[in-house]
Formats: C-alpha cells, sequence, structure tokens
C-alpha cells in the first residue's frame, strides 16, 4: 500500500482555495481572469501561506469560477466564501483575514443586481 510522501493519513485540507486562472481571448463576449493578472495574486498567495505556519491550506488555479464579471474570482472552502481579488493588496487582506480565521469583508464577491 503506497504510503503519503508528507506522511497525511487522510485526504483533504482544512481549507481549499481556489482561484481562477481561465484566460479568454480579446474577442470573447465575457472577461477572464487570468487577464486581470489572476495567476500572479494566486502565486502571491501561495506564497504567502507557504511561508506561513498555516500547514494545511490549498492554494490552487482553478478554470472559470463563472462569475467573471466581478473581478478575480476566488472562493474558500469548506465555507464557500467567494472573493473578488483586484491586486496585491487584497491578496495580503485576505492572506491576514485566513490567518485569524476571520472573512475578508472588504473583498467579498458582490452582484451588482
Ligand atoms: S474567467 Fe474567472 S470566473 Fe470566469
Amino acid at each position: 500500500m503506497p504510503t503519503d510522501p508528507k506522511g497525511r493519513i487522510e485526504p483533504g485540507y482544512d481549507t481549499h482555495i481556489f482561484v481562477c486562472g481561465h484566460e479568454r481571448n480579446e474577442s470573447a463576449s465575457r472577461p477572464s481572469c487570468a487577464k486581470r493578472n489572476s495567476l500572479d495574486l494566486m502565486r502571491q498567495l501561495k506564497l504567502l501561506v507557504k511561508a506561513s505556519d498555516m500547514k494545511n491550506i490549498r492554494v490552487q488555479k482553478s478554470g472559470c469560477l463563472d462569475f467573471c464579471e466581478f473581478g478575480t474570482t476566488c472562493v474558500v472552502y469548506p465555507e464557500g466564501t467567494w472573493y473578488s481579488l483586484e491586486d496585491s493588496e487584497a491578496v495580503e487582506e485576505l492572506f491576514r483575514c485566513l490567518k485569524e480565521g476571520k472573512i475578508s469583508k472588504k473583498h467579498l464577491l458582490k452582484i451588482n443586481s
């Protein structure tokens, strides 16, 4: 039976963060997160997490999360909190809130209705 190289005994993470890395071409009818620098923002968040003491947290790129019009889309599970990360400052704020076990209210994804 295989053993996990990281010593884990069961699958899953305490916190699982998906940042949309989808990219559409210029003629597409909808915007895309990669064109708004989402991959750099995801890398920034990954580095912050890696350098921290938060060990059971996973940050990864996702495909389109289907909220393309509302900024660089990010979702945090298990709580299912959706964010719009517009810049590096937003990533730092999200990271600070994650460390404190809080929601970054300032960067919640808001749908204009
Ligand atoms: S392209 Fe990012 S949510 Fe659709």
